[in-house]
């Protein structure tokens, strides 16, 4: 261990050992968020039914717009029945709108589309809008939303 002789000594000593402990503690932080980046969460995606409605609130070539905490929804009947697609573009994440006379969704970025069953036929997204489960209990219809 250093003897220190004089204040100016002491004053630079302190500072020294004020600036190494920030940078260790930077370090450190740093390194913390690193290794989270490295390790993300475990925490189980819960799911949760949400309610729509009656089937009759979907009318036949309309689709129902909803937003659940986060995530926008588009409600339509499909050939499969009905169905809740993501808004989101699987191109770069823009939000696509149903658009009533074409039957399909447009994406407004890059002119994606997608048919009534969110297949994407034209322009650059790379696969289909992704859909959420839809329940029926009783004549109710409900969305099952994953969260984190
Ligand atoms: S973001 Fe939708 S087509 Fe590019």
């Amino acid at each position: 261990m250093a003897i220190i002789h004089d204040d100016a000594g002491r004053r630079r000593f302190l500072s020294q050992a004020v600036m190494g402990f920030g940078l260790l503690f930077g370090l450190g932080t740093l390194g913390l968020r690193f290794v989270q980046f490295l390790v993300p969460s475990q925490k189980p995606r819960q799911s949760e039914a949400v309610l729509i409605g009656a089937e009759s609130r979907i009318q036949p070539g309309e689709a129902l717009s909803m937003d659940f905490g986060g995530h926008k929804i588009l409600v339509l009947q499909t050939d499969q029945g009905v169905a809740a697609f993501s808004r989101r573009c699987t191109d770069l994440g823009c939000l696509v709108s149903w658009n009533r006379e074409r039957q399909q969704f447009l994406c407004p970025c890059h002119r994606g589309v997608y048919d009534k069953n969110g297949t994407n036929i034209a322009g650059p997204p790379p696969r289909p809008l992704d859909r959420f489960e839809v329940i029926r209990r009783g004549e109710q219809l409900y969305v099952n939303i994953q969260s984190t």
